[in-house]
């Protein structure tokens, strides 16, 4: 690697840390946790981090976040959980900021709500539940 290159990866690294922004191609490992279910682990941060823009008449991309089965729906342009599938889902991918356009990442990265990135530890319980079945 080149010096030059090295500096700037150093310092995107920095910025990155500082900001806590998540920068794009990191893909958590999904949770080892036991037990995972929607009700006590996933549902909870779906409430948090999604249902203010995604429930009720106005739902964006006429996603539902607030019922399973919702979730499960998608949006207006179809499915985006694939069961058994994290690394596949588009959710996660939306989530772990890993679609091409940075305006499917999700929570928005400026909410005006200040409703912030998911962690990922989060995003490893969402991928656990998911891989075992969207259930
Ligand atoms: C502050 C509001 C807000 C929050 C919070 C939010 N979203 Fe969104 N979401 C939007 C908007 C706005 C769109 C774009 C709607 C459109 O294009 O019609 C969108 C679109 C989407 C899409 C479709 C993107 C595409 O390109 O097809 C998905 C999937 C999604 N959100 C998932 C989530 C998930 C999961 C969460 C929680 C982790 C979440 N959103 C939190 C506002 C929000």
């Amino acid at each position: 690697m080149k010096i030059t290159n090295l500096i700037i990866l150093t310092v995107a690294t920095s910025f990155a840390a500082v900001t806590g922004a998540r920068a794009e191609g990191t893909l958590p490992p999904a949770s080892d946790k036991t037990g995972v279910t929607y009700a006590t682990d996933i549902k909870p941060i779906f409430d948090t981090s999604c249902v203010k823009c995604h429930s009720g008449d106005k739902a964006k991309a006429r996603l539902h976040m607030d019922t399973l089965e919702g979730v499960l729906k998608g949006t207006k342009q179809g499915k985006i959980v694939v069961a058994g599938d994290s690394a596949n889902s588009f959710m996660v991918k939306s989530i772990a900021h890993l679609t091409g356009d940075s305006d499917a990442w999700m929570p928005p990265v400026h909410n005006k709500a200040g409703i912030k990135a998911l962690t990922p530890e989060q995003i490893g319980l969402i991928r656990a539940w998911i891989d075992r079945g969207a259930k």
